[in-house]
């Protein structure tokens, strides 16, 4: 076996109730002030606030970025970087979606590498690491609290650019389940689907490792387990637990291992649609998966029966495809819309669809794939993601 890292972030609190040991954990590491990095609707839910109050009771002061309310692009880290400069801050939280933890994870390796983030575009390129990073999700999908990446936009180019770097990781990680409840059903589903695939890409990624293949698996199961009902009702508790839990798994496995193709294809159709990361994932799913098979049925045939499949006494291409229709049953369950459903013109993604494809190759992604696709070939399935 090839050494390899296995990297998290050095301290994790998981569990409900897990924000109230926030600040203590803050005072004891010596940080002084923060900059909360948010946006909007989590100010309006007042948790904002009451992560102010929870530093300030350990003595910690803090000032408020609470600009991120689209995906996150080089404008929301400028200003957030400036802010915190202006504050004199030593330390950055970061609280909600993926959104705003991928943007505080630039803003804080911003405070020591000069320059601006699209100096550092792709893998490795940052070279000194950056302040103490807070990550607090809200939402279990992303698993960008765990993870050594951030996806920032340009919006000149209309690229997602992937940032990764040991740098990025979160000092600490507060992933507490009660923060998901007032998250709506299409963003559960969304980012819940997300979640799946990082599980799902990292378990059958060409840099898989032995210390991943276990996250993978638990994250593949309980989410698969317990989507439908968090989606279904938001408030049961239980549900949106196990949901937190798996995205936390799925986060750590594909940091460690890596995504795949859906991933690759993913980001161009968001950056040039504006669609949800975790819906434009939810579109490629299943037809990624059935090209993906031939590639690794063994593994494929594991994913169906962590996603609840009976496939004992299959043959094993019969037992890969049940993760196929799984995938597409589970789609289909929590109501995620479709490209067509969300006003997509076909022939604009069939234009798009040479140029997207060179985006996802670039990326390094489809690399890791079982299967590795020729540029043909992802146009082909970008066609067929549309037709599904
Ligand atoms: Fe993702």
């Amino acid at each position: 076996m090839q050494p390899r890292e296995f990297i998290t972030p050095a301290h994790m609190v998981v569990g409900s109730g897990a924000l109230e040991q926030m600040g203590a954990l803050c005072r004891k590491r010596g940080w002084t002030k923060a900059l909360i990095v948010s946006d909007k609707i989590m100010a309006g839910l007042g948790l904002v606030t009451k992560v102010e109050e929870l530093l300030g009771a350990n003595g910690i002061a803090s000032a408020a970025y609470t600009g991120v309310n689209t995906e996150p692009v080089v404008e929301y880290v400028q200003e957030g970087l400036q802010l915190y400069r202006d504050n004199a801050c030593d330390f950055v939280v970061a609280v909600g979606g993926g959104s705003p933890i991928d943007a505080a994870k630039a803003i804080a390796v911003l405070v020591t590498n000069s320059g601006s983030i699209e100096q550092y575009k792709g893998i490795g390129k940052l070279t000194l690491p950056g302040v103490p990073l807070v990550a607090i999700p809200t939402t279990a999908g992303t698993g960008s609290e765990a993870t050594l990446y951030t996806v920032i936009t340009d919006q000149k180019t209309d690229v997602k650019m992937l940032i990764g770097s040991p740098y990025l990781m979160p000092t600490i990680a507060v992933v507490d389940p009660m923060l998901t409840l007032s998250s709506p059903p299409g963003v559960t589903a969304a980012t819940g689907v997300d979640a799946l695939v990082h599980a799902i890409e990292a378990y059958v990624s060409v840099k898989r490792q032995p210390m991943t293949d276990i996250f993978c698996l638990s994250a593949i199961e309980l989410i698969s387990q317990n989507i439908r009902q968090a989606w279904s009702n938001g408030n049961n508790v239980e549900a949106r637990e196990k949901m937190m839990l798996g995205a936390l798994q799925a986060g750590i496995a594909f940091s460690n291992s890596s995504v795949a193709l859906v991933h690759g294809m993913s980001r161009p159709i968001g950056a040039h649609f504006h669609i949800a990361h975790g819906v434009s994932n939810a579109a490629l799913l299943a037809v990624v998966t059935q090209f993906s098979l031939i590639g690794d049925p063994v593994r494929y045939a594991d994913v169906a029966r962590a996603m609840g499949e009976q496939v004992t006494g299959l043959p094993v291409m019969e037992a890969a495809d049940l993760a196929v229709k799984a995938i597409r049953r589970l789609v289909r369950d929590i109501k995620i819309p479709s490209l067509r459903q969300l006003g997509v013109e076909r022939e604009r993604l069939l234009e798009l669809a040479p140029s997207m494809a060179d985006a996802a190759i670039d990326s390094g992604s489809p690399a890791n794939n079982p299967r590795k696709p020729t540029r043909q070939e992802i146009i082909e399935l970008y066609q067929l993601a549309y037709d599904e």
